[in-house]
């Protein structure tokens, strides 16, 4: 008896584990757990058995008959978890709804802006590379022919980080403009070089249509032997024309950087009226011998805009604070 006991178990769990359907497991049961099954006829051979013999195997039938049903239950409740209806229906997925359209994403406006600025000039072999927005008074200010106390610093209204040196000095801040790329790329590479640098920068100002204290720039720099004046003017107006149309006119006229010499800024002609994109210039002697290039031998021109302004000249949009918004209006527009 005890034999025929766990030669049953054993055979009993050993079906159980292969059971991978309803409709097994329910031969599985009849076999076994059944009327005519294997554990009925276990206890009706009980009877034949002495009084004695029959208290100590009846109660491990009974055990073995509880064992099975607990088995029998668990491997029930298991395949039901893993049947289609049971997922369908703890995920309570309406299958019979209607579908609705997906929101298509698009790029920001400002992101589409620069791409096709940036692809212009890289049509015209420059190379895109991107720099810190924390950057250093040094790379900022000082570098580009800015020293400290210099009255040219009133020309960026600067939001500077609150972390002082051992001189009382704080020499950290948000860019106000793109052009600590300039040195930057400088200190890594040798001329040529035809980079431009799209980021964003900062200012402190107050806010309004035509004025946020976060905006965007496209920096530009040549570098090599012999570059002159001529090109810079050519390669600006092959720029507005790219993106502004060929009929486009350009007019240049006499600005001051710090660190070009001579510098300009570019106007194109807008609906009749002069609007100025950019300003640029002949790097600066001072600012290229801060590139570890000698002025005797290399010159370059570089030139930055704002992204935000020839958008909104493109778009025809009138307040600047509409791209930080994020009017879902406004944004499906582009
Ligand atoms: N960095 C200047 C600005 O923010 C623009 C500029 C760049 C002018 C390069 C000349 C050359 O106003």
């Amino acid at each position: 008896m005890q034999e025929q006991l766990t030669h049953l178990r054993a055979e009993a769990l050993a079906a159980l584990e292969k059971v991978s359907n309803a409709k097994e497991l329910e031969e599985w049961r009849i076999a076994y757990l059944g009327r005519k099954g294997q554990m009925t006829q276990v206890l009706r051979g009980l009877g034949a058995l002495s009084p004695e013999d029959r208290r100590a195997a009846g109660a491990q039938s009974n055990e073995l008959k509880a064992l099975l049903e607990q088995r029998f239950a668990e491997r029930e409740a298991a395949l039901q978890a893993g049947s289609a209806e049971a997922i369908a229906a703890s995920e309570a997925i309406d299958v019979t709804l209607p579908g609705r359209p997906v929101q298509i994403g698009r790029l920001h406006p400002i992101t589409q802006v620069i791409r096709e600025i940036t692809g212009a000039f890289t049509a015209m072999g420059f190379q895109v590379v991107e720099g810190p927005e924390v950057e250093w008074d040094y790379y900022n200010f000082e570098t580009l022919n800015i020293p400290k106390g210099h009255p040219a610093r009133d020309m960026w209204d600067t939001m500077w980080i609150d972390q002082k040196n051992k001189d009382g000095e704080r020499p950290l801040l948000l860019r106000t403009h793109t052009s600590p790329m300039q040195i930057r790329y400088m200190e890594r590479h040798k001329p040529p070089v035809r980079v431009v640098v799209p980021g964003k920068v900062y200012r402190y100002e107050a806010t309004d249509a035509t004025h946020e204290w976060h905006f965007h720039q496209i920096e530009g720099l040549v570098v090599d032997k012999g570059v002159s004046f001529a090109q810079l003017k050519g390669t600006l107006e092959e720029f507005a024309k790219r993106l502004f149309g060929i009929e486009r006119k350009v007019r240049f006229r006499c600005d001051y950087f710090p660190f070009v010499e001579p510098g300009a800024e570019m106007a194109i002609d807008w609906q009749g009226r002069w609007l100025e994109i950019l300003g640029a210039g002949m790097v600066h002697p001072v600012v290229l011998k801060n590139m570890g290039c000698d002025p005797q031998v290399y010159s370059g021109f570089a030139f930055g805009m704002g992204v935000e302004r020839i958008a909104m000249l493109k778009y025809g949009i009138d307040d600047i604070r509409h791209f930080y918004t994020n009017d879902l209006r406004f944004l499906k527009q582009f």
